[in-house]
């Protein structure tokens, strides 16, 4: 068959359909617009019915193409991790923020996933020393691929939140698991691992351990800077203030979601 017969059988929006020909056959996305009349390799077009039938089924592009571009990197990823959101970019410009006037800042990331956040902050700041926690040895295997690919200095370590964690910091910064049990929401997620989203309590659970164990770990005047659901500001805001951190905001995403918290501990 053709690239445009394949194209227009598979039933997917034009830009997914051409970003998996592309990603099945090796040809270019811009090969596929300009010659739709090549024809595709029988084993190349074999391969792309196969992943244009996982798409029907609901998997993401991104566990499909095994890469999700994230501040304007792009980092592989397999189902052990979560995709990396395009509004959690909002928590590197917060954390770059909070470290401008340090000098060589001390940085820890908890549940840091496929490392977008901690590979973001090493290389944004080459200066900073920057750890990365998280719970999953699987996860944490594809954080170190990105970093390594990426050239980024990230110290990972295998932690539950706090547990392994030695020395202090001028900012943790933490998207953690915030989706309640209860949200209806988590079936549409139900490609990406559970851990990753959930405390299957309230949505609540691990910001509390976060914020509760931050002033033990954070240098004076040091930053906290967390995520959270979009109904969560004012109950994170109260985690905040109960901790003893100052300056305590809400800040709302690109969409105008209140979507992170950030303090500071002096
Ligand atoms: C919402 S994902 C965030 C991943 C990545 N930082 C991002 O923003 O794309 C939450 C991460 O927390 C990790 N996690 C869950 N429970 C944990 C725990 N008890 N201790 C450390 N990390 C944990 C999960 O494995 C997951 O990688």
């Amino acid at each position: 068959m053709t690239a445009g017969e394949l194209l227009a059988a598979s039933g997917l929006p034009g830009a997914e359909a051409r970003a998996l020909l592309a990603f099945a056959s090796g040809a270019t996305r811009e090969a596929l617009i300009a010659f739709p009349e090549r024809v595709v390799a029988p084993e190349a077009a074999a391969r792309f019915e196969a992943l244009v039938e996982r798409r029907r089924a609901g998997e993401p592009m991104a566990y499909l193409l095994g890469v999700q571009e994230f501040y304007r990197r792009p980092f592989c990823v397999t189902p052990a991790v979560l995709i990396p959101r395009p509004e959690t970019e909002l928590l590197v410009e917060l954390a770059l923020d909070a470290l401008r006037s340090i000098e060589s800042p001390r940085v820890l990331e908890l549940g840091t996933g496929s490392g977008c956040i901690a590979i973001s902050l090493a290389l944004e700041r080459p200066d900073a020393r920057v750890v990365a926690a998280d719970a999953s040895v699987e996860a944490l295997a594809i954080a170190r691929a990105n970093a390594q690919r990426l050239d980024a200095r990230v110290d990972f370590v295998a932690s539950d939140w706090y547990a392994a964690i030695a020395g202090e910091f001028d900012a943790i910064v933490a998207n953690p698991p915030y989706v309640a049990a209860s949200d209806p929401h988590l079936a549409d997620l139900r490609f990406e691992p559970l851990y990753a989203l959930t405390d299957h309590g309230d949505g609540l659970g691990c910001l509390r351990t976060i914020v509760a164990g931050a002033p033990a770990h954070l240098a004076r005047d040091g930053w906290l800077l967390v995520e959270h659901g979009y109904d969560q500001a004012a109950a994170v805001r109260a985690l905040f203030e109960r901790a003893g951190f100052d300056e305590v905001r809400t800040v709302r995403d690109a969409a105008g979601i209140e979507r992170a918290c950030t303090g500071r501990f002096v």
